[in-house]
């Protein structure tokens, strides 16, 4: 029997992600604006057999982001970047992610299909419910709804746009230049979707796409958000600082897919990591150390500020973390994933680390695991962790772009495939076919 096989995806972000200062990083390449950055990158992800690039998407502008660089300071429509990708490969996956909440189903699914088309079967979806007033205040047509809501609408959403990704069946598309018949209507249903939230009548106007549906993602991780995960994820997307935490979010999902009725195997778990190669331990250690330097106080705290959702402004630099938490945050925000995980990740430097030190700290991974080592010492990490069953691929944010694509791509694959857990060919030509759903 061959061996089972993991997956890798890339976060294609700029002018930073997780790394707060991955602008800064004199490897880092400026040219976000134009298409060389991001075709090079899929050049690079492609060589080193990467599954897919995956885009992010937000809708908003934060002044402090602008001024710092930080994660969606600039954002291009995922779609073009997406159709810049797919146009210069042949076997990468491109997963775009695209709202629910301000997209309409019949726009989203022809996007979606379009693309889909286009690059011969090899895109994604992202699906995601927008939450938080700086999203909302650009759709003032659209009203937000709480977190529960949000998926039940999310579910009709994704109905509906299913609905009219079939809505031609096999065999419409004729183009017969002899009869002169060109689509055979008999063949082309009409969806007419009506839901408590969404109406859209169909059909589109594009057949099915090389490979049926673009594959769905979700990353969900509400009790809510998990359930809708379980129901439409193909691939399912976790950020989790131990394995045991991985492992817990994997058997849940499992879980909910079983009593939804479907065959949990065909939900693919990506864990994000954020490796940091050298060409020594040593190297990699001083890398990781290195990277703190490069982002200011003032952006670690405009950083750390939004996920915690305290109030941190006006703060002194130097102001203790523990008595910031103490005095500012309100139960419910001590107890938040991001506090709670600073704290852990502080260890023993909780008690003496000022809130610039713990918001930089915050602001070298977004609480996304550091994988540190030489490329031989990554890839036997990332292959432990595949083989315990945690995770069945990695999606890699990277510290300086296109640089960190393409270290991983020399350094670590060649010992993946070495150690029988990365294949040295992609398995077909759609997404679906080399991810195996
Ligand atoms: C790896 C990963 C990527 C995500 N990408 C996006 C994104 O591009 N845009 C976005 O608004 N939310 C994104 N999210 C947020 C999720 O869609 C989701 O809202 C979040 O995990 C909270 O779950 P909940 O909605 O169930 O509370 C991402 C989450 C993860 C783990």
């Amino acid at each position: 029997m061959t061996q089972r096989q993991l997956f890798l995806g890339a976060y294609v972000l700029f002018p930073s992600g997780h790394f707060a200062g991955a602008w800064r990083h004199p490897y880092s390449a400026q040219d976000f604006l134009g298409p060389r950055l991001f075709q090079d990158i899929g050049r690079t992800l492609e060589d080193a057999r990467f599954d897919l690039a995956f885009i992010p998407e937000t809708v908003s502008h934060r002044p402090g982001f602008a001024t710092h660089g930080l994660s969606n300071a600039l954002k291009h429509d995922p779609a073009q970047l997406a159709a810049q990708i797919a146009a210069v490969t042949t076997h990468l996956g491109v997963g775009i992610t695209l709202s629910t909440s301000f997209n309409s189903p019949y726009n989203l699914a022809r996007t979606l299909a379009s693309l889909d088309h286009l690059s011969g079967g090899r895109v994604a979806w992202n699906i995601i419910q927008s939450s938080g007033a700086a999203n909302y205040a650009n759709f003032p047509e659209v009203t937000e709804l709480g977190r529960n809501e949000l998926y039940d609408r999310g579910d009709e959403f994704v109905e509906s746009v299913v609905a009219l990704w079939d809505s031609w069946g096999e065999g419409a598309l004729v183009a017969d230049k002899e009869t002169g018949l060109f689509a055979d209507t008999a063949k082309i249903a009409t969806p007419d979707y009506k839901g408590e939230y969404l109406a859209v009548q169909g059909p589109l106007n594009l057949p099915r796409s090389p490979q049926g549906h673009p594959v769905l993602i979700q990353a969900g991780d509400s009790p809510r958000g998990r359930e809708f995960g379980a129901r439409w994820g193909d691939v399912i997307f976790a950020i989790e600082r131990t394995q045991a935490d991985l492992r817990a979010k994997k058997d849940d999902l499992r879980d909910k897919a079983r009593a939804l009725g479907r065959d949990p195997e065909k939900i693919k778990l990506f864990a994000a990591v954020q490796p940091i190669i050298g060409e020594t331990t040593a190297i990699a250690q001083a890398r990781r150390d290195y990277l703190r330097t490069i982002i200011t106080p003032e952006a670690g705290i405009e950083f750390f500020g939004l996920f915690s959702r305290l109030d941190l402004g006006d703060l002194a630099p130097d102001t203790p973390y523990a008595q910031v938490i103490e005095e500012r945050a309100t139960p419910e925000q001590a107890a938040s994933r991001a506090i709670v995980a600073l704290d852990e990740l502080l260890g023993s430097r909780r008690g003496s680390a000022t809130i610039a030190e713990a918001a930089i700290e915050f602001s070298t991974s977004e609480l996304t695991p550091q994988i540190v080592g030489t490329g031989v010492e990554v890839a036997e990490q990332l292959a432990e962790l595949f083989e315990s069953g945690a995770a069945d691929g990695f999606l890699v944010t990277p510290t300086h772009f296109p640089g960190s694509f393409d270290e991983f791509g020399r350094a670590v694959v060649p010992h993946l495939q070495r150690l029988g857990v990365f294949r040295t060919e992609y398995a077909g030509t759609t997404l679906r076919e080399n991810l195996g759903i």
